[in-house]
């Protein structure tokens, strides 16, 4: 059954931001994209680079490692559509941020 963890407070990550938390034994990449919060897997789907070290621009992050582009939103690559990271529901409650998580 799906749980809601706890995992930052809006103030902890500005817009064009990323950090990377900690949810109930899931390692997750939380972005701000335009203000609204995403969670990702931060392990590159194509050959398992740390997405938490590439550049976030608006809802796309790139991968430092080959430059595989993924938009946070919907975990889609945007070079090789055969590419998807994993994405988490977050939801914000006041200054909390939770996520989702199986
Ligand atoms: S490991 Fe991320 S693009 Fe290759």
């Amino acid at each position: 059954m799906p749980r809601l963890v706890k995992i930052a407070t809006t103030g902890e990550v500005a817009p064009g931001q990323k950090k990377l938390v900690e949810a109930d034994g899931y390692e997750l990449l939380l972005c701000n994209a335009f203000g609204d919060y995403y969670a990702i897997s931060p392990i590159c789907p194509h050959e398992e680079g740390p997405l938490q070290d590439g550049s976030l621009v608006g809802e796309i992050v790139t991968c430092p490692v080959h430059g595989y582009d993924f938009n946070v939103r919907t975990g889609e690559c945007q070079f090789d559509t055969d590419f998807r990271v994993a994405t988490y529901p977050v939801r914000v409650e006041g200054v909390d941020i939770y996520v989702e998580v199986p």
